[in-house]
């Protein structure tokens, strides 16, 4: 009740005290009435007289409302005990309807429109016991829409200085005006300088209703990117207040890498020479970052490299892309200090050097150390080989003592533990120089053979220069080597000899540095005696001397019967002296033949001179 009310009531009281001996007549009405807009109201006014006893037979009511404009008074009805008037040419005109009784009388208002938020006035007049009236306020409620938000488009970023616009809500077509929160995850937000602004307004609409719309203005800082906004509309109701709140919306925080992480992906282990390496880089800022890498000089400004994105791709790697590797976002709005880092280590193994270098000669007996080494960025392992058998472990070989079994090639392999791509190899190659050298123990070789069969002799020679091989043979003409070979250290030959009789032979061998020389000695077996033992041709040849020596024997066998039948020895009949002259003959016949059989040309000669000596004797004569 406001105090002019309370002064009105006032004066009524004094009034009525004043006039107590007549009946007055009292009017009650609601201060207010609240209706949705479109429902009927029903505003009652409730009246009675002072005096129960007096009441008057003639009762007036009127029902008013004020000119919106003019504020002047318009009734809208009257009635009487007689009539009932709607008044005509009003806006209620064909709206309202009033129902009365005794104690009141009852405005109804159908489809309440927004205009009818205002004051209806009920006067009663009594006639003696005067005129009273009073009043209704109508209070009319349009729940407004659902609130709709609209999140900004694109990202905030939380470099901006000042609050930035983040979302839009509107609640449509309400009545009153409605009011409009933001909440953060459900927080309501408070306008704060430089931290939250929030911008209200509102529209009426051509039907009167109101649309509220609010613009929440806000600081966003990284941890936002997670955050929800929403809007929440409250509004009146009749007797309540309601709200309503809207979907959230999320914001797109764009803010600088606050930690940026380099890091190897490829390929796992240690890094060798040759390699592919791919390094990667991470950071954490919105959008995400590309980055520039770059690679720490020595002189300390840093250079930088070309990447895609966020790969590094190092090709085929050296020993010279060693060092210290960063990456930094490229927007430049990060800190200075927000940066990857890493250390790549690329390992290498330069080709084995041994010393001495590709080949080298030494005497017999001499000593050597050989070494092997090969510059690594790591720890190496080194082994020897010879004709593929492990010979040595370590980086030097000591050979001691040299033979000719010392020459050849000797091979040294050097790995990485710890990196077994790693391997590298060298090589020396070891002569012995030395005289020859026969190999076997025996100084003289004895052997026995069946005669008419062949040996084959042997003899290799070690030594350097490879040593030459004569043979030479006492008591056999026939012998051809049949197989021979010389390599670096050594000299091989095979003579085959057919064994008629015992045969020395001398395999004979030197070089420059020196001779060597085996004897052998073959021993000739005779046949043995069982003709079965015979072969048909060993045998044919012996035949052959037996028949021609009995030829031999009948011959002479022959030759004695007939010169003693020509002597008469025999008793045959023949002259003696005949005989005799003819015995002689025949017997010089026989020496000369045999002669000739035993050596044909020194008879030759012999007789030539004979005959020459004769000549020389007559010419004398
Ligand atoms: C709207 O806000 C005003 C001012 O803070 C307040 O008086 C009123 O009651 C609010 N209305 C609603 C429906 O919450
Ligand atoms: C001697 O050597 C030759 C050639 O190697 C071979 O053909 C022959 O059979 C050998 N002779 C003997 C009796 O071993
Ligand atoms: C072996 O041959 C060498 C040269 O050919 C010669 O000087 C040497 O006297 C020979 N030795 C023998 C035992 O035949």
């Amino acid at each position: 009740m406001t105090l002019r009310q309370q002064g009105a009531f006032f004066c009524l009281f004094l009034f009525l005290c004043s006039r107590n001996a007549w009946a007055r007549v009292e009017v009650t009405m609601r201060k207010s009435v609240e209706v949705y807009l479109g429902d009927s109201a029903e505003i009652p006014c409730q009246y009675n007289f002072t005096e129960a006893n007096s009441v008057p037979r003639f009762v007036m009511i009127q029902w008013f409302v004020k000119d919106q404009v003019s504020s002047s008074r318009i009734r809208i009805y009257y009635g009487d005990d007689d009539n009932q008037i709607v008044d005509e040419d009003t806006e209620y005109t064909g709206r309202i309807q009033v129902t009365s009784d005794q104690h009141g009388t009852q405005l109804t208002i159908q489809e309440v429109q927004l205009s009818d938020q205002r004051e209806f006035i009920c006067q009663v007049n009594g006639l003696s016991a005067g005129t009273t009236e009073s009043k209704t306020h109508l209070s009319v409620f349009a729940p407004p829409e659902a609130p709709v938000i609209k999140g900004v488009q694109g990202g905030i970023s939380v470099t901006n200085e000042m609050p930035s616009k983040v979302a839009t809500c509107e609640a449509r077509n309400g009545f009153p005006k409605s009011n409009i929160t933001w909440y953060r995850n459900n927080i309501p937000l408070v306008s704060s300088a430089g931290r939250v602004n929030v911008w209200t307004g509102d529209t009426v609409e051509s039907t009167g209703l109101y649309s509220v719309h609010s613009t929440l203005e806000y600081r966003v800082l990284k941890e936002d990117k997670d955050a929800n906004f929403s809007c929440e509309v409250s509004f009146f109701v009749p007797g309540a207040i309601r709200t309503a709140e809207s979907v959230s919306v999320g914001v797109t925080v764009h803010y600088p890498a606050t930690m940026v992480e380099l890091w190897r992906e490829s390929p796992e282990g240690l890094i060798k020479e040759g390699d592919t390496v791919e390094l990667r880089c991470q950071g954490d800022g919105n959008p995400t970052p590309t980055f520039i890498f770059s690679r720490a000089r020595e002189s300390g400004a840093d250079e930088d490299l070309d990447s895609r994105g966020n790969v590094l791709m190092l090709q085929a790697v050296s020993r010279r892309d060693r060092g210290l590797y960063r990456c930094r976002p490229r927007d430049g709005t990060s800190h200075d200090d927000v940066k990857g880092e890493m250390e790549l280590n690329v390992h290498y193994l330069d080709p084995a050097v041994v010393v001495p270098k590709e080949s080298e000669a030494m005497l017999k007996g001499e000593d050597l150390t050989a070494s092997c080494n090969a510059l690594s960025s790591l720890k190496t392992s080194t082994v020897w080989y010879k004709d593929s058998k492990v010979v040595g472990v370590g980086n030097t070989l000591h050979l001691q003592d040299a033979t000719y079994e010392t020459a050849g090639e000797y091979v040294c392999e050097v790995t990485v533990p710890t990196l077994p791509t790693l391997h590298t190899s060298g090589s020396v190659h070891i002569v012995v120089h030395g005289g020859p050298q026969l190999v076997g123990d025996e100084q003289e070789v004895h052997l026995e053979e069946v005669v008419g069969k062949t040996v084959n002799l042997s003899c290799e020679a070690r030594g350097h220069p490879a040593p030459g091989i004569t043979w030479s043979f006492d008591g056999s003409q026939s012998w051809h080597e049949v197989f021979s070979e010389s390599g670096d250290h050594m000299t091989y030959s095979v003579v085959s000899v057919p064994v008629n009789s015992d045969i020395r032979a001398m395999c004979n061998t030197s070089n420059d540095l020196g001779i060597d020389f085996r004897a052998f000695s073959i021993k000739a077996i005779p046949l043995v005696t069982s003709s079965a033992a015979f072969s048909p041709a060993e045998g044919s040849g012996v035949i052959i001397v037996v028949i021609i020596l009995c030829l031999l024997l009948l011959a002479i066998l022959g030759s004695v019967i007939y010169f003693l039948h020509k002597k008469g020895k025999i008793p045959c009949g023949r002259s003696g002296k005949q005989d005799i002259s003819k015995e002689k003959t025949a017997k010089d016949d026989i020496v000369v033949e045999m002669k000739n059989n035993a050596n044909a040309k020194s008879e030759d000669t012999v007789l030539l001179k004979a005959v020459n000596g004769d000549k020389n004797g007559t010419n004398e004569q």
